[in-house]
């Protein structure tokens, strides 16, 4: 195989957010089609992926997984055809217990035949979760059951991006490197502030566990969904972007507005998520719920994210000193969600509204005549 399938965090979709359960091969078809239409696809994003509840309930006599007839009546292949003509890849769900989270057969005791299978029908990413996992809950047994099916995929030949569903007590960060390509780092996401916040809380901190092939994953998007406001959409998306995240959409691409489309979209968020250095940001503070992120970038740019997690409009600042920016005269600051551009000296800050985050994208200027302070965006 020719190296990491993920050397940027991956991008794509995921039907569970939006949809649990209810899953089939018209929603996975309607999604690729339309992240070509959309300009999704030009944009980066890549996998289309089914999640829980794809398949039969009971194994065929061979002992293969079956799709559900009735949800996929041409099978995972003919959706895989579908798919892959569009120039898309596909994902999958599977786990590492007796039975998958919503009561499907799982693979425990029949990686080889499952990895062989998922393989045959052109699976290019294979979500793999840990219910049902009859462990001891030592980390030796997470280790040897993410590892058996890790082998399995090695011996298909196949390049499948591996991501650990994971989530839990268990620190995947510090024992899935070099066994997943990303790993969950919390419990299940939900379309609220309150878990975006939560969810910051506890993957923002991970930072020096992630990079090229092995990514903190703090769980697939929600916006669109309609429980956030814009602005709390628009602070979850430049986050993710800032963690160097895996960015899964969980929408109906079907029914989302423009103004979703053009979140998920963003170049310049996209671009901070993807750089190919891969370094998730650092957290240069952290204080009262106002967080400042910084991340570097190819080329000498950095993203520089002043994230308000608390009720009220306040105001954030950085000493450029305090961030991993070069020494300069003065800064050009891009604001990738306005689209301004100003110049700050020696500090970074803006104004955030109650639940916003302002990501910049900074260059030191060499031109020391360069005197405009950073005004405040709302
Ligand atoms: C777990 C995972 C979710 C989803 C469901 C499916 O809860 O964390 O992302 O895959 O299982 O049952």
């Amino acid at each position: 195989a020719g190296g990491t399938p993920a050397a940027t965090p991956p991008m794509g979709f995921n039907n569970w957010n939006a949809f649990g359960c209810d899953v089939n091969e018209a929603l996975i078809k309607e999604t690729a089609d339309i992240f070509v239409s959309s300009g999704l696809k030009d944009a980066g994003y890549q996998y289309v992926n089914i999640d829980d509840c794809w398949s039969a309930r009971e194994r065929g006599a061979d002992g293969k997984l079956v799709p559900d007839p009735v949800k996929f009546p041409n099978g995972i292949k003919g959706v895989a055809d579908y798919v892959h003509a569009k120039g898309l890849k596909l994902g999958i769900y599977g786990d590492a217990g007796t039975k998958t989270c919503a009561g499907y057969p799982g693979s425990l005791g029949h990686e080889d035949v499952d990895a062989q299978t998922w393989a045959d029908w052109g699976v290019d990413y294979l979500k793999y979760d840990n219910c049902n996992n009859q462990s001891d809950g030592s980390q030796a047994d997470y280790v040897r059951r993410y590892t058996a099916m890790r082998a399995a995929i090695g011996r298909t030949g196949r390049s499948i991006v591996y991501s650990i569903c994971e989530w839990g007590t268990s620190q995947p960060w510090l024992w899935a490197k070099g066994i997943g390509d990303l790993w969950r780092t919390t419990g299940d996401i939900s379309d609220n502030w309150s878990s975006i916040r939560s969810i910051i809380r506890q993957n923002a901190p991970l930072a020096p566990y992630a990079g090229p092939g092995h990514w903190n994953d703090p769980d697939m998007l929600e916006v669109g969904n309609g429980g956030m406001t814009a602005t709390e959409y628009r602070s979850h998306m430049g986050m993710w972007a800032m963690m160097a995240a895996p960015l899964i959409i969980g929408t109906d691409l079907r029914k989302a507005s423009a103004e979703t489309l053009s979140i998920l979209g963003n170049r310049e968020v996209i671009a901070i998520d993807q750089d190919r250095l891969g370094v998730q940001a650092s957290v240069v503070s952290d204080s009262g719920g106002l967080m400042v992120l910084d991340k570097p970038l190819a080329g000498g740019d950095r993203a520089i994210a002043l994230h308000n997690s608390t009720d009220s409009l306040a105001t954030i600042s950085v000493a450029a000193r305090d961030t991993g920016l070069a020494r300069a005269g003065a800064y050009r600051l891009h604001d990738v969600w306005t689209g301004d551009t100003l110049q700050a000296r020696s500090t970074i800050s803006a104004g955030v509204p109650a639940h916003g985050t302002v990501v910049y994208r900074v260059r030191p200027l060499r031109d020391p005549a360069a005197t405009a302070p950073a005004v405040a965006v709302g």
